[in-house]
């Protein structure tokens, strides 16, 4: 394919320099058994701290106290995620049962028709839950989060709104690059269910925000708002991001994550070579340092000395090892390679919190939304959940390829 050879050159020019970064470092079997067991550590430790407060979630650490939220907060599903990617590694019944206690907190949230954030919450604790264990209880809050997910789906715009948030008026109908990880959702629910709607809107959405969200570069635009009655993109903003131009780190790790997934679901090229666009900017960018722990955004004013976000670089590692799979040869090196990259400085201590400290989460410096002063370099749960997802899809990388 001709975008496969020319990200391939382009890319293949990064190897050497990669390649020094990793050269003198212990083996990565090594990296990801320890991180694994620190993981496992102080998720257990946060697991029992919160195991009697009934509803509770944890949601960050900021100023020596501890945030949490109930099942409605977009993140409630990463804890209970987390435990059950740790059970998977280590299958100890004490994770088992922490996994299965958190994900039921999120139980109410399959009825929740007034938010696009089904996928995050549900297809982290309850998917991962059935598939580690097929308990059918846990298929069925699947299948009607699914479907709540799907009255969110607009047939003149052809796209699943996000927010119900109108920006003072300025927005009809926003539509947020996150909104592609939600996406999954709808795909496990068809592939568990044959209901091909699920599949179909899924496509819909992915097919709308591939011609709408992306700019040239294949970097996109935070938000999309649209005008319902001839469904044509009205507004291209930012909400988190520095500025409406600019390219929100976050965002393009949604956005390079949603589409491998999509093209994993689906086999459709299109989306093989959206994923393959993202790549190439975030790789080949000015402004992403040397170690592939991204700024909070590329365009953030104050580069070098902006924030890194350990999230976003979390979610584009476990998103670049599972492209590394759809491709082949330099190109599939050279992912395998940054994922490595950003592994083992997620593990170093300039990112892995001491054991007793963060509140017990796993990763510091991540960046939430900046211009709104929340969350802004501290830990996350949706950074340690792909974190370890990377950790564990690394792991497997690396007994495939033994
Ligand atoms: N979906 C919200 C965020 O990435 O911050």
């Amino acid at each position: 394919m001709k975008t496969t050879t020319t990200l391939s050159l382009l890319l293949t020019a990064l190897l050497p320099c990669v390649s020094c970064l990793s050269s003198r470092e212990k083996p990565m079997e090594e990296v990801i058994r320890e991180a694994l067991a620190d993981a496992e550590a102080k998720s257990l430790r946060m697991a029992a701290k919160y195991a009697d407060a009934e509803g509770v979630l944890p949601r960050s650490f900021a100023h020596g106290e501890m945030q949490t939220s109930d099942s409605r907060w977009w993140c409630s599903g990463f804890f209970p995620g987390l435990l059950w990617y740790l059970y998977e590694n280590d299958p100890k019944p004490e994770l088992l049962s922490y996994a299965r206690l958190y994900t039921g907190r999120v139980e109410a949230e399959q009825y929740n028709t007034g938010t696009h954030d089904l996928g995050f919450m549900l297809l982290c604790s309850f998917g991962n839950g059935y598939r580690l264990t097929s308990d059918t209880l846990y298929r069925r809050v699947l299948l009607t989060g699914a479907a709540s997910l799907l009255k969110r789906f607009h047939p003149a715009v052809g796209l699943i709104r996000s927010w119900d948030n109108t920006n003072g008026g300025l927005w009809d109908y926003a539509v947020i690059i996150d909104n592609m990880m939600n996406l999954e959702l709808l795909f496990r629910a068809w592939r568990e269910s044959g209901e091909e709607h699920f599949r179909d809107l899924a496509v819909a959405h992915a097919d709308k925000t591939l011609e709408e969200h992306f700019r040239e570069d294949f970097s996109s635009w935070h938000v999309v708002s649209y005008d319902t009655l001839s469904g044509e993109a009205q507004r291209k903003q930012t909400h988190q991001g520095f500025s409406d131009a600019s390219a929100w780190a976050r965002g393009q790790a949604w956005g390079l994550y949603g589409y491998t997934m999509a093209y994993r679901e689906t086999g459709h090229e299109r989306y093989l070579t959206q994923a393959l666009g993202i790549a190439r900017f975030l790789l080949s960018h000015p402004n992403m340092p040397a170690d592939y722990i991204p700024y909070w955004d590329f365009n953030a004013p104050d580069i070098p000395h902006a924030l890194r976000d350990a999230s976003s670089a979390a979610i584009m590692c476990s998103a670049l090892i599972e492209l590394s799979g759809y491709v082949e040869g330099e190109l599939r090196e050279t992912f395998r390679r940054v994922a490595e990259t950003q592994l083992r400085r997620l593990a170093s201590p300039d990112y892995t919190a001491r054991q007793g400290e963060n509140g017990d989460f796993i990763l510091m410096h991540s960046v939430g939304h900046l211009p709104g002063n929340s969350e802004v370099d501290v830990p996350l749960t949706y950074a340690d959940y792909y974190f370890v997802e990377s950790l564990t899809r690394y792991k497997y990388l690396m007994l495939d390829t033994m």
